[in-house]
């Protein structure tokens, strides 16, 4: 039997759960307070980039089962369950989560409920919240009807996550409450029915869930991460390494990939928020602590390991970068290793001109002045290193023969490990430097290839990529300077 559901918090997790439980038969009215974001839906644009998502949400507002509103009170009316899935980032110069958000929007569902409604809590939250939005909401709801909480963490990746939505290892709930069980077993009875685990618990229990999860897989990245310092002085392979322990099944493969380091709208705060509830109960957390140390020296090494190609120093130097969000398949630069590096890279006086597929808007906001180009070869022309940061698709697919072609420098600088050093040596890179292995000097550039680089030279600059991308008109002029120009504050 479908479930009248409304969603609060319509982002990354809001907008695919809504789309998805929609898609499951459900009535889905999704609510955000921001009106642009709305507006958008309303027109049949995503807000965001998820691949699948436009033509779910298409099918299901078609359907008349999704619906999207700015008007919390009026959309709240009359639904039996009521989700939460605002943000929940750190709080300013602490650890702790900021949870106002989370508040604001309970006390706001519960002012409007008109019958038995369940407050499920699908944003991440520490342990003790649910609890305290039950305290808080008790306040709130009209005499005559009744709100309860149930806590519902979500494990959905960006990227993939219709399909981690559809197909979940596993379905976390908990709540106290007999009815609101009864509640949330229908709104994931045609999952359920499909044989996907669904794991009732206490609310504490479905709280830390989350967060021992997220920071497991935190801390398995930077245990393969540290593996690849190791794999690189002692001659090894660390995605052989990566492989070999993988293939045991109590370890998995998952989450055994080296890289620039973890990033990302959930691994830094989530980690940091159980650290900070760990140390609210004096218990100590030293592999998660070691993990986030680990992950922010992670950075310093990689700054490093870019200048040690670039002859010791980036001064001057015009580098191309390859991905700006925290993985491939999302426009999502939340703490992305590519922000830090780039200002980094911008402070040691690199000129960077940078791509993503999903040219990320929110990427000139964090980064003023960067030069986002709108292809792989704008961004490689004349540069005397490429930097891959993301591992996107679209990299792989590269012409690596063209990109070598148009560089100054054919030096490819890969943090994602995306190629092999054969190929990469037979399409004219020079130097070929990757994670967790030492780096192969390669045979450099095939003469053919620098005849046509001399040729190239005389070639106009590269295009920007188009204005619209740019809120900021005021650094429209650095935009027409030297090529590779980037004034990341
Ligand atoms: N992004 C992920 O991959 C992911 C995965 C699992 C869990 N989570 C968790 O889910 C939660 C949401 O994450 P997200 O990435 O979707 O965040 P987001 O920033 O993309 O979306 C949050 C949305 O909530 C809206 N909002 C805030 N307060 C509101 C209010 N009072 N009324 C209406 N709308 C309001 C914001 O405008 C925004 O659109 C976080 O706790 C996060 O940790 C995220």
């Amino acid at each position: 039997m479908n479930v009248r559901i409304a969603i609060v918090g319509t982002g990354y997790v809001g907008l695919v759960s809504g789309a998805c439980f929609a898609d499951l038969g459900h009535d889905v009215i999704c609510i955000d307070n921001d009106e642009r974001k709305i507006n958008a839906l309303n027109n049949g644009c995503i807000p965001i980039y998820e691949p699948g998502l436009d033509e779910l949400v298409s099918r299901n507002v078609k359907r008349g089962n999704l619906r999207f509103s700015v008007d919390l009170p009026g959309s709240v009316s009359g639904r039996e369950a009521v989700f939460i899935a605002v943000g929940t980032p750190s709080h300013p110069g602490t650890d702790c989560a900021d949870l106002h958000f989370v508040m604001t929007a309970a006390e706001q569902i519960a002012s409007n409920v008109d019958r038995f409604t369940v407050i499920v809590i699908k944003s991440t939250v520490p342990v003790g919240t649910n609890r305290e939005v039950q305290r808080v909401i008790k306040h709130c709801v009209p005499e005559q009807h009744m709100a309860v909480v149930a806590s519902n963490p979500e494990f959905l990746r960006e990227g993939s996550a219709i399909e981690d939505f559809m197909h979940p290892d596993r379905i976390v709930f908990g709540t106290e409450n007999e009815q609101a069980a009864v509640i949330m077993r229908r709104i994931y009875a045609p999952l359920e029915n499909l044989g996907y685990d669904v794991l009732t618990t206490g609310i504490e229990t479905a709280e830390l869930i989350k967060y021992a999860a997220n920071a497991f897989l935190a801390i398995k990245i930077s245990y393969i991460n540290e593996i690849a310092d190791l794999c690189e002085i002692v001659g090894a392979d660390v995605d052989r390494v990566a492989t070999g322990i993988g293939l045991d099944h109590r370890i998995g493969a998952a989450f055994l990939k080296a890289g620039p380091g973890w990033g990302g709208s959930c691994f830094p705060k989530d980690t940091r928020a159980l650290k900070a509830t760990a140390a609210e109960h004096v218990v100590p957390m030293r592999i998660v602590d070691a993990a986030i140390e680990s992950n922010t020296q992670r950075k310093y090494a990689i700054l490093k390991k870019i200048e040690n190609a670039c002859s010791g120093s980036v001064s001057g130097k015009r580098l191309a970068v390859f991905g700006l969000t925290f993985k491939g398949q999302t426009d999502d630069v939340r703490e992305s290793p590519s922000i830090d590096l780039i200002r980094a890279l911008t402070e040691q006086g690199a000129k960077i001109r940078a791509y993503d597929p999903s040219s990320p808007a929110e990427a000139s906001r964090l980064l003023p002045g960067l030069c986002m180009t709108a292809s792989a070869v704008d961004a490689v022309k004349s540069a005397d290193a490429l930097v891959i940061l993301t591992d996107w698709q679209q990299f792989i697919d590269c012409d690596l023969g063209e990109l070598a072609a148009y560089m100054a420098d054919p030096v490819m600088i890969d943090l994602r490990n995306l190629f092999d050093e054969q190929t990469v040596c037979s399409k004219g890179f020079r130097h070929y430097i990757r994670v967790g292995r030492k780096s192969a000097n390669l045979l450099g550039a095939r003469p053919g290839l620098v005849q046509q680089k001399k040729q190239l030279s005389s070639e106009p600059l590269p295009t920007e990529i188009p204005l619209m991308l740019w809120p900021m008109p005021q650094q429209r002029p650095e935009l027409n300077g030297p090529i590779g120009e980037s004034k990341a504050a």
